[in-house]
């Protein structure tokens, strides 16, 4: 009988297509089965919550402009990144966006935990000139948005909507929306409504000018909550597979 080598298989094309569908199957069965075998691929966290109307609203202005063209949001779990960002991005971090924001190019950095490291007053400045706070900056200023009044009458709409596909806006959150949006960048307005539907909200004028809620007031409240939900000192990566 001849010698079974590997040019025995280059030679029959009938063997090498099953051999080859062999193999691929493995791989493909060592991706699939450990997911089937997990409850879920989201892990739990403690302290997600959808956005409040004013971030969403922040939150569509930086879709809007196309921020992610430059910015990504989502950390990976590279020593790099961690040192750089902080805490990896998890999947129950982004399970309320729709459309998810992780994005595919940074000519600027990652922002998937920007919450909390500038002030107000910094981001202020860099949106309306970046050049002012970075002078190397190759980011285009976006001076219109601290002008621009914040379009607020379809937010109960944009709320609703969000539930539809599955975000827990409950019905007082949608009854509330303009309301809850104008409050939270209002320090002397009755926030205790707010407060209570959003777990952590941040409460302040964004922008500086406290006559007026701009887009700019929308895009710093979302912008300081980014990737401040999730408390990690008690966050455990293995609780998902116990
Ligand atoms: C053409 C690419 C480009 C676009 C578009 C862009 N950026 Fe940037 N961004 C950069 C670059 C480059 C930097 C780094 C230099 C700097 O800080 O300005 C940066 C930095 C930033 C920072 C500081 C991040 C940090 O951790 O230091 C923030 C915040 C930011 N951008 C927000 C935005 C927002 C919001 C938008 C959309 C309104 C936007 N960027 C659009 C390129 C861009």
């Amino acid at each position: 009988m001849a010698k079974f080598t590997h040019a025995t298989i280059e030679k029959n094309s009938l063997l090498l297509l099953v051999l080859v569908l062999v193999t691929v199957a493995i791989g493909g069965i060592v991706e699939i089965v450990p997911l089937f075998l997990m409850k879920s691929t989201i892990e739990r966290v403690q302290g997600m919550r959808p956005y409040t109307p004013l971030e969403l609203s922040g939150r569509n202005i930086y879709i809007r402009e196309g921020c992610y063209n430059c910015h990504s949001q989502m950390v990976r779990s590279l020593r790099a990144e961690v040192e750089r960002y902080g805490h990896y991005s998890l999947a129950a971090e982004s399970m309320y966006d729709h459309p998810f924001q992780w994005g595919s190019k940074r000519t600027g950095p990652d922002l998937a935990r920007l919450g909390g490291k500038y002030s107000d007053e910094w981001h202020r400045i860099h949106m309306i000139d970046p050049r002012a706070v970075v002078p190397e900056s190759i980011m285009p200023g976006y001076p219109f948005l601290a002008e621009r009044e914040l379009e607020t009458d379809l937010i109960s709409d944009i709320l609703a909507t969000n539930a539809v596909v599955g975000v827990p806006y409950t019905d007082e959150m949608v009854a509330n929306a303009e309301a809850d949006l104008l409050a939270q960048a209002d320090p002397n307005a009755d926030t205790s409504g707010l407060e209570a539907r959003y777990d952590k909200v941040i409460i302040r004028d964004f922008d500086g000018d406290p006559d007026r809620v701009t887009e700019l007031d929308a895009l710093i409240a979302y912008m300081q909550m980014l990737g401040t939900l999730v408390e990690f000192e008690t966050f455990d990566p293995e609780a998902n597979n116990r």
